[in-house]
């Protein structure tokens, strides 16, 4: 995707829908190569560095080996051990690793932190996860809509849970691809409202529809593809006990499912905790399709960073 040649991918609201659209068949073809055993050695002698605050498994392994995959390297730091876990300012760390690598892939606390880095960095800057993003899941998730459904305009994908991260990137995604995105979350964890609003405006665009209820009945109806993530985000750690109450009711079980379509796909961006935001029946049942989605992190971001760099 040509236009994204040295940009940030902080957020999905800064690409357009033909970028996302693009990321994604891009995901696609670089999907099928790899599976004939091609790696276009795109990124020859290229460096990502990825900075992580959070812990990871998925992210991390993804971008490590589709850097290795494109020809260039990766190199893991936790936040802790470099200076900046001491202290050291955004401002200067971002000066300094411009000097030495191609672009950063940063997991954050802080979503505000990530745009200093990326604003002081002079090399590409993508989102790992922050308190409010996840881009990066999002592109996988529609990749794997993709490939099971096809067409991804006019798909219904309900969200059922914590309007966190996860959701706020999955529902930008969606609208750009002129999905029906329908939200059900407790009151007081809805989505931002800014997301919201911004998802209706490229919805309003693309012929796609926006949503929110605390109905998860409502939400799932005829739904294509139902979605949640954990009640408790890293970091939430101390409202576990609380969280588990307010979100009683939401999780997706077979009686929910029985009212999206027949072939539904269920989706996760994992890490996840059966008995709680799904049941076991459900993720590890035959319309569960976590391990393609988490595969897929692969290939989308090979896409991402094959477009940046
Ligand atoms: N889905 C996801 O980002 O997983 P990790 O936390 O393991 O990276
Ligand atoms: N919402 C979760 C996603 C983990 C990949 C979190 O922020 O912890």
């Amino acid at each position: 995707v040509e236009s994204l040649k040295g940009k940030d991918l902080l957020a999905l609201d800064q690409l357009s829908g033909d970028e996302v659209k693009g990321l994604v068949e891009l995901g696609v073809v670089l999907k099928k190569l790899g599976t004939e055993g091609r790696y276009p050695k795109l990124l020859a002698g290229k460096i990502l560095g990825m900075i992580f605050e959070k812990h990871s498994t998925r992210t991390r392994i993804s971008f490590e080996s589709g850097m290795i995959q494109l020809g260039g390297h990766a190199m893991y730091m936790n936040s802790r051990d470099l200076q900046i876990g001491r202290g050291e300012s955004v401002y200067d760390t971002a000066h300094v690793l411009s000097g030495y690598l191609d672009a950063i892939m940063i997991r954050a606390n802080k979503h505000t932190m990530v745009q200093e880095l990326a604003e002081e960095a002079s090399i590409p800057v993508i989102n790992g996860l922050t308190d409010i993003y996840h881009p990066c899941q999002a592109l996988a998730d529609l990749l794997t809509v993709r490939e099971v459904k096809g067409e991804l305009k006019g798909r219904k994908i309900a969200y059922v849970g914590d309007g966190n991260n996860v959701a706020h990137s999955l529902i930008i995604a969606a609208a750009h691809t002129g999905m029906e995105i329908a939200v059900a979350t407790p009151e007081g964890y809805e989505p931002s409202p800014d997301v919201l609003e911004t998802a209706v405006a490229i919805a309003g665009k693309t012929g796609g529809q926006v949503s929110w209820t605390s109905d998860p009945v409502k939400a799932v109806s005829g739904a294509d593809a139902v979605y949640t993530d954990t009640w408790t985000s890293m970091g939430q750690e101390e409202e576990a006990a609380a969280r588990l109450e307010a979100f009683n009711g939401f999780m997706v079980d077979d009686a929910l499912v029985k009212h999206a379509k027949d072939d539904f796909m269920f989706l996760h961006c994992l890490p996840a905790h059966r008995g709680e935001e799904v049941s076991a029946s459900v993720i590890d049942g035959p319309n569960s399709y976590i391990f393609q989605q988490a595969e897929n992190r692969l290939h989308a971001q090979k896409a991402v960073l094959a477009s940046i760099l």
